[in-house]
């Protein structure tokens, strides 16, 4: 099978959360394809499986990664599966209320299930699952055990699809 790893990041974390699924994708005998949403190709993706991901920005995955969602083909993906994936980290005091400083788990995790929802709402067949992997400081880098935690999560879920 191939798989497709699209990402978006603003500081090089979610693209090696990205290259460590690609690796894993590889290693667990597939092809696999890594994307930059912010890069143009000559073909829209094409493949069985897909990750999309990207850095949580103020609750939302950034919009580059919700485009990547919107465009992508829903007739030649609807019954491929579509795993979202997220690098998240605390959210800024400058940008978070009193309120929500209190409540910041709210804001960082719900940003990948919203993409999730989103896929679901076009017609893809987004799986339920997101992947998530925490950075230490705003800009990086990842937490111990980051790459790790993408490489098995990805290992599982390759495991459950059909051959
Ligand atoms: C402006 C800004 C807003 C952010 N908002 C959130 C947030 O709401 N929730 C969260 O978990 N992380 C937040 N972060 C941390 C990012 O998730 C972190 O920068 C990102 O995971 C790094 O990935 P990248 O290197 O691929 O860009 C924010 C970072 C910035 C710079």
């Amino acid at each position: 099978m191939k798989g497709i790893v699209a990402y978006d990041t603003y500081y090089g974390n979610t693209k090696t959360v990205a290259e460590a699924i690609a690796e894993q994708i590889r290693a667990d005998g597939h092809e696999v394809e890594v994307r930059n949403v912010r890069e143009k190709y000559p073909t829209p993706p094409q493949g069985d499986f897909l990750f999309v991901g990207g850095p949580n920005r103020i609750a939302h995955l950034s919009r580059k990664t919700k485009k990547f969602v919107k465009k992508l083909d829903v007739a030649a993906w609807k019954d491929k599966p579509v795993v979202v994936f997220a690098t998240i980290g605390k959210l800024p005091d400058e940008y978070a209320t009193e309120k929500e400083k209190a409540g910041v788990q709210k804001w960082v995790l719900a940003a990948a299930p919203e993409l999730r929802d989103f896929a679901r709402g076009r017609g893809l067949n987004a799986v339920e699952e997101v992947l998530l992997v925490q950075v230490k400081d705003l800009k990086g880098p990842l937490v111990d055990g980051g790459l790790e935690l993408a490489k098995e999560f990805t290992h599982s879920f390759l495991g459950k699809l059909k051959k």
